[in-house]
């Protein structure tokens, strides 16, 4: 009974409007993915007053290219097309930190395909601010300040907030909750094995002194991904331990309960390389090695010009390295022209063409690429009560669903399910 009194209540939270309350009807004859769709076409409404629609402003020949040529399974070697994984009831869960705003790397490796998923699946994504001060706790402003900067990021690339839910971890206390649950099933032993945090460990040496929170980490982020029932998790390969705990806890959780109380996730990889800093390093913020999606004009070509390309090329009838040669690295990611790309690359390794001439080319495709995302950004920070409101409505859609999610993984500890009054909530930012 408990169940469908907890079932109706999140259907009403979320649509917690007195208009939307017909929208139970629909809720009983839909699948999940097209019941918003539905129900907000039966009254007659395309998409809440609230949320304005941000257009995608991506060029489509770059989007149709990530989309087609992004997705790989975790294994790596089968091909994930968006086709073939298509099922009414997968659930895609992503987050990301934010400690700054968002850089052409991340463009490429996952916000376009971002895009592209929001709209075949229902699709979740958490600014994982709590994450975030795992290792910034002694800056947490460093955090805090870049949450909506992050938003505006979103909207502008064109995630959509009709489509994907757009949530922030400090404010889903069903996710602290949850994450202290799976602490009991973790030991200290698979912690430290965990191929993620050992890096880490080692590149920031921590050692012993490492910060309890960011050692567990890999629990809260298994709280995330199970908190939304998510079962496809796009992110970078350096992530895939991340999954495979996760996993690890929903299949003791489920023999615990003796049914199947969480779905289990799999890692959607980018089939395309991860995009280099500048200085071919690991793109990083602190590196000073990569460029916002604001960029200017005069940032971009400056950026362009700081790039490593091959010592050994000094003058463009020398023949050139291609390989680990950044210029060619992001135009590999975002010139859509590639049989160009692989005329050049050619010419690049026989001799014949100069570092100035690939660079102006790749100048010119990079502004053609953030042109559109400038333009939308800077409108959208200068509203920021709109991304609030952003921000807000999606949290409010994922505390349901965290909530109900907690109350079944609490059945599993033989705790009684919460009621969840979410009528009014405040939320802990201001708007
Ligand atoms: N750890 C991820 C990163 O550093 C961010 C993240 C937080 C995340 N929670 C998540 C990614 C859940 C996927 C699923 O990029």
């Amino acid at each position: 009974m408990s169940g469908v009194v907890d079932r109706l209540s999140l259907w009403y939270d979320y649509y917690a409007r007195p208009s939307h309350l017909l929208a139970l009807a629909a809720h009983f004859l839909s699948g999940p993915r097209t019941r918003t769709f539905m129900t907000l076409g039966l009254l007659g409404i395309e998409r809440p007053f609230f949320l304005r629609r941000v257009s995608a402003t991506v060029p489509s020949a770059l989007l149709l290219e990530t989309s087609m040529a992004s997705f790989a399974h975790a294994s790596g070697t089968e091909n994930l097309s968006p086709a073939s994984i298509e099922t009414t009831d997968e659930v895609v869960l992503t987050g990301d930190r934010p400690t700054g705003p968002l850089h052409l790397g991340h463009l490429a490796g996952s916000l376009l395909r971002r895009v592209e998923l929001q709209r075949r699946f229902a699709q979740h994504v958490l600014v994982a601010d709590l994450q975030a001060l795992t290792d910034n706790a002694g800056r947490p402003s460093h955090v805090s300040e870049h949450v909506i900067e992050v938003i505006a990021d979103y909207l502008a690339v064109g995630i959509d907030p009709y489509l994907t839910t757009i949530s922030l971890q400090s404010e889903l206390p069903a996710l602290a909750e949850l994450t202290v649950l799976y602490l009991n099933l973790v030991t200290v032993a698979r912690l430290e094995r965990n191929p993620t945090v050992k890096a880490e460990i080692e590149t920031r040496g921590f050692a012993r002194d490492i910060p309890a929170g960011f050692f567990c980490y890999p629990v809260s982020q298994a709280a995330d991904i199970t908190g939304f029932r998510g079962t496809l998790v796009p992110v970078g390969e350096d992530q895939l331990p991340m999954i495979e705990q996760s996993n690890e806890i929903v299949r003791r959780i489920n023999r615990l309960a003796e049914r199947n109380v969480l779905p289990e996730s799999k890692a959607i990889l980018s089939a395309a390389p991860r995009l280099p800093g500048a200085d071919g390093r690991k793109a990083s913020k602190s590196l000073k090695n990569v460029i916002s999606l604001s960029a200017s004009p005069d940032e971009i070509r400056a950026f362009v010009a700081s790039m490593y390309t091959d010592p050994a090329h000094n003058r463009a009838s020398d023949p050139g390295n291609v390989d680990g040669n950044v210029v060619f690295a992001y135009l590999d990611a975002f010139d859509s022209r590639t049989d160009e790309i692989t005329e050049l690359k050619s010419r690049y390794r026989r001799g014949g063409l100069g570092d100035v001439a690939v660079k102006a080319r790749l100048v010119d495709v990079l502004e053609t690429v953030v042109a559109p995302i400038r333009e939308q950004r800077t409108r959208l920070i200068a509203d920021r009560h709109y991304l609030r409101q952003v921000l807000r409505e999606g949290t409010l859609r994922a505390r349901a669903v965290t909530s109900s999610v907690l109350n079944d993984v609490r059945s599993a500890f033989a705790l009684r399910p919460r009621r969840v009054s979410r009528r009014r909530m405040s939320l802990g930012f201001s708007e």
